[in-house]
């Protein structure tokens, strides 16, 4: 048992929708605020590729749009051994949203890592450089 552990059943049930007919690599992503509520994305491809969004970025707009403004972990879920971190434009758009909270990559036979926004972003460009 973990505190992440129903952050990874949400992050693993959407996987299942993720629209992923180009490269058949589902992710799952859930996010939580400090009041407990949980928001989820999956990747979502597109033919032309370049319009791909991450199951990240699905999750975090899902809730930024919701009027969710704070995040204390994000979780992400992908059917591989090795776990899946987050892309770069991800972990830009994580930084800006939810600064440095713990990302806990995790696959579905129950492998889990946590790593710091910080550790996986280290000198970022954010709006303390504007
Ligand atoms: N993808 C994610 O959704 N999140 C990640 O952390 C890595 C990559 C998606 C984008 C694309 O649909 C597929 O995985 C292959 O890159």
């Amino acid at each position: 048992m973990s505190e992440y552990d129903a952050l990874i059943a949400a992050a693993s049930k959407v996987r299942e929708n993720a629209h992923a007919k180009f490269s058949n690599f589902k992710v799952g992503a859930a996010l939580r605020s400090p009041s407990g509520k949980v928001f989820t994305g999956c990747n979502i491809e597109n033919a032309t590729y370049g319009l791909t969004l991450c199951a990240e970025r699905v999750a975090i707009f899902k809730a930024i749009s919701e009027g969710e403004r704070r995040f204390d972990s994000i979780v992400v879920v992908t059917d591989t051994d090795a776990l899946t971190p987050p892309c770069g434009a991800c972990r830009q758009i994580i930084w800006e949203f939810c600064g440095d909270i713990p990302v806990v990559l995790a696959n579905l036979k129950g492998k889990v890592e946590v790593l710091g926004m910080s550790q996986l972003f280290p000198k970022p460009f954010d709006s303390s450089n504007l």
